[in-house]
This record gives C-alpha cells, sequence and structure tokens, in this order.
C-alpha cells in the first residue's frame, strides 16, 4: 500500500533501535493477547467452549483455533516464508467461507486440539520475531513490525468478541473484574453539557501510525463544520426516560427500515435489561443489578441510538465529527493519537483493556478529556457514528482484502473509541470499527451531536 513503501521497509529492518523497539511491542503485544485469549476460555469446560451461546456468535472454541490460524497464514507463512502448521485447517477457520450461525456444524479442533494448535503456531511465529526478514517475504509487511501488530490486533478484537459471547451466555458467573474508581462527584448526576468544536481543516486518519490498519489510512486534510457534541456518552438515565417517553412505540424518532425493525422484532429497551417491578434491571457477565443510571448506556443498535438522538432534537455525530472532537488539537492544527495526546492510554485516562467488566460513570476520566472537553471518547463504550463505512481518499487494501475493503459501501456503520472490553493495542484515534445497524450484542453506545448553525 502507498503507506507501506518498500524501500523504507528495507531500511527499517537493520537491527536499528526503533526495528528493536517495535520487535519488543510486538512481543509483549502478542503475549498480552494470548494470556487473555487464555483466560477467556480457560474458565469454562469443554461443553461451554463448543456450544454455541447465541445465532450471533461462533462457539468460543471456533475463536480460539481462528485466531491462531490466522496466525499461522500472517505469521509463520507469509511473513515467515514457512510452509505453515495446518493450512489444511484454513477452510474450517475462515470466516468467510462459514457464517457465525453455521460454525457449530465445522470439524472445529476439540478445545484441547485447538488450544496445542495455536501454541505450535506461536512457538513458530515467535522465531519469525526474532529473525531477519527471510528472503522473498513482501518487506512491506515488516514495515514498522505491522504485521506483528496487525495479528495481535486481531486477536484481541476475537477475544472482544469473546467477551460478548460470555456476556451472552447464561448460567452462572465465571468472568470477575473490580470496578471503575470511584466516580468524581460530577459523574454522579447527570448534568453534563456541550462541548463545542468549531469548523474548519482537521486531517483525519494517518499515514504514520505504524500499526494503524488500511482502513485507517492515508491522512486526508477535510472540512468539517463547526457542531456541538456531548461532553459524555448518553446514560442509561437518559435513555431510560427516552423508554419511559414510549419512544419505542413512536414512530417519528426512527429510521424507517429502524422502525420496521422493531415492529417486526418487538424491540422495547436495551439488550438485556428487563423491567422488575418499577425498575429496570440487567444482566452483565451472568450477574443481575439494577441498571445504573449514571453510566453509559450499553447494547443500544443503530437504529436505537438513532431514533433516542431524534427524539432529544439532536443527531448522531459523524465519524469525521467524531474523530475531529477526539484528535483536533487547535493550538497547532495537527491531529493526535488520541484526546489526551500522544502516549499511550494508561488507567488514569480510559477504560479499556477488560480491567473493569462494565463502562464507567459519565463524567469519569477526566484526565483523559479531549481538547474541545469531550470526555470517555476513548473506552467505555463504542460509539455509534451517523456515518457507513467507507474507503479514505487514497485507500489501499493491505494486507488482505478481507480485512476491510470487501465491508465497505455496505450497510455497515462505523463506530468509534473502543470499549471496556477493548485492548489498547486495537484501540487509538484514528481506530475505525464497523457492524450492522441491527447489533446490539457489541459493548456499544453513543453520544449525540448537533451542528452548531455558527458560521465558518
Ligand atoms: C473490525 C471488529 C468488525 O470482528 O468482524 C476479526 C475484526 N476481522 N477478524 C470483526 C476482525 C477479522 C472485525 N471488526
Ligand atoms: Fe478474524
Amino acid at each position: 500500500m502507498s503507506d507501506h513503501p518498500a524501500a523504507a521497509a528495507t531500511t527499517a529492518h537493520t537491527a536499528d533501535a526503533a526495528a528493536t523497539g517495535g520487535r519488543e511491542r510486538a512481543l509483549a503485544a502478542l503475549e498480552r493477547a494470548r494470556r487473555r485469549t487464555t483466560a477467556l476460555t480457560d474458565c469454562l469446560d469443554e461443553a461451554g467452549l463448543t456450544a454455541q451461546h447465541s445465532e450471533l456468535m461462533s462457539p468460543l472454541a471456533w475463536d480460539l483455533a481462528h485466531v491462531g490460524n490466522q496466525e499461522d497464514i500472517w505469521l509463520v507463512r507469509a511473513a515467515g516464508g514457512m510452509s505453515g502448521v495446518r493450512p489444511d485447517l484454513d477452510s474450517v477457520y475462515d470466516a468467510f467461507r462459514t457464517p457465525r450461525a453455521d460454525r457449530p456444524a465445522l470439524p472445529m479442533l476439540p478445545p484441547d486440539a485447538a488450544r496445542e494448535y495455536i501454541a505450535r503456531v506461536r512457538a513458530r511465529a515467535l522465531e519469525v520475531l526474532a529473525g531477519p526478514v527471510p528472503d522473498g517475504v513482501d518487506p512491506a509487511l515488516f514495515e514498522g513490525d505491522f504485521v506483528f501488530g496487525m495479528v495481535a490486533q486481531h486477536e484481541q478484537q476475537h477475544d472482544e468478541t469473546m467477551l460478548a459471547t460470555h456476556q451472552l451466555r447464561r448460567g452462572p458467573a465465571v468472568l470477575d473484574a473490580p470496578d471503575p474508581p470511584a466516580p468524581t462527584s460530577r459523574a454522579v448526576d447527570e448534568r453534563h453539557g456541550q462541548v463545542h468544536v468549531p469548523g474548519g481543516p482537521f486531517t483525519m486518519g494517518t499515514s504514520t501510525e505504524p500499526w494503524a490498519l488500511d482502513n485507517e489510512r492515508p491522512a486526508h486534510t477535510i472540512h468539517v463544520p463547526a457542531f456541538d457534541l456531548d461532553e459524555v456518552p448518553v446514560t442509561n438515565g437518559a435513555y431510560q426516560r427516552f423508554v419511559e417517553d414510549g419512544g419505542y412505540r413512536d414512530e417519528r424518532w426512527w429510521h424507517p427500515e429502524g422502525w420496521a425493525y422493531v415492529q417486526r422484532t418487538g424491540l422495547s429497551a436495551p439488550l438485556f435489561w428487563r423491567r422488575d417491578g418499577g425498575n429496570w434491571v440487567r444482566r452483565r457477565f451472568g450477574y443481575i443489578e439494577r441498571v445504573p443510571p449514571n453510566e453509559p448506556v450499553m447494547h443500544v443498535c443503530w437504529y436505537e441510538a438513532d431514533a433516542y438522538a431524534r427524539w432529544a432534537g439532536r443527531r448522531l455525530p459523524t465519524e469525521a465529527e467524531w474523530e475531529k472532537a477526539a484528535r483536533h488539537d487547535p493550538e497547532t492544527g495537527e491531529s493526535r493519537r488520541y484526546p489526551w495526546g500522544d502516549s499511550a492510554p494508561d488507567e488514569g485516562r480510559a477504560n479499556l483493556d477488560q480491567r473493569h467488566l462494565r463502562p464507567a460513570p459519565a463524567g469519569s476520566y477526566p484526565a483523559g478529556a479531549a481538547p474541545c472537553g469531550a470526555r470517555q471518547l476513548i473506552g467505555d463504550v463504542w460509539e455509534w457514528t451517523s456515518s457507513g463505512f467507507t474507503a479514505y481518499p487514497g485507500f489501499t487494501a493491505f494486507p488482505y482484502r478481507e480485512y476491510s475493503e470487501v465491508f465497505f459501501g455496505g450497510d455497515y456503520k462505523v463506530l468509534r473509541g473502543g470499549s471496556f472490553g477493548t485492548d489498547q493495542v486495537a484501540c487509538r484515534g484514528t481506530f475505525r470499527n464497523w457492524d450492522l445497524p441491527v447489533r446490539r450484542q457489541i459493548f456499544a453506545g453513543f453520544r449525540t451531536a448537533r451542528g452548531s448553525g455558527e458560521a465558518d
């Protein structure tokens, strides 16, 4: 791709300090992903791993071997120039060949064989990581150690998918984590305001972030008119008012397809919510609890987010608005990696990395605020945007069309910012996620916007 010039790649790998750092980061990211995969699968028995907990999801045993199969394809074969540990398994773990609903019927490896397979692949992958770029291998894969970062991100994305499978699974809780730190006084009520982002040019996407995926590239400057954005994500308490105002029964608020979907399915509240006497309760990783009013709402689909926004007299932000709010530094005119600057996320700035099994109350993480004042753009809940998933100008598929390109221009809506279940390796100001507008099992919420009417 244009951002991975092969010429630069050859010099980037002459064992200088930067290259070593990239490899060390890659090793840490791969090991971290594997610890998480292991934790998410060792807590269930064989039946729990091979069962299909929801039609929307694969059996966990499929995800388990699929991450190893992708590593076999990209690190052992493509990057390592080796023959592959089990090429015969490619068809079983090809996500395009078999939709999730049909995967239980595949001749999948039983969990113990899957564990053994992915460990063998990993041992070979680490040899590739430790060695020189093999002859005959596409040097672009090695630029900035991209291919290792890509595989670590792939595993972490499946780990988040597996976490969503855990949330769908019925039965006793098997996961635990401490709650996010006690909220500041501002977080406990709902008096959160609007932030303003003045109109003007903004550089969207990146050409320099070494592990940015193809769909985040290249950097390009666009004009974004002035707008106002919610300072924090929409809370359960605010969303509950929409529910109780009859929002799900009022066609005025809904996109026509959303209205048809509500009629067909009878949706009346976020997934996992139910009424218990006068209260709303929810199931969360096997526990039943009152819905906390000050937490960002989650498990709503794009149609619900869109309807809430219209009910509130607002709209969803565009993807460009979201990214400008998250990255634009008005002092320098440049775009940051994260709302707070360029340094890596930590527990004072964002609720990421599955440290907690819930979003933090709205208003948390003041140290993670963007220059415009918006909080919690990174972590807590993925945020639906109004935008469909499309290519940036100058996009080139890399290293394979099926990662992003085949999804462009379809019905997919873009989500931004990551959730409590997203690892930081797969989260940054430019990172783009996408899903169908009916999907509710992902850890997604939203915030609302409106044009500010200010001349720009
Ligand atoms: C970017 C999260 C939509 O899970 O379908 C995993 C990531 N791509 N394996 C997905 C992905 C290939 C993808 N999302
Ligand atoms: Fe995958």
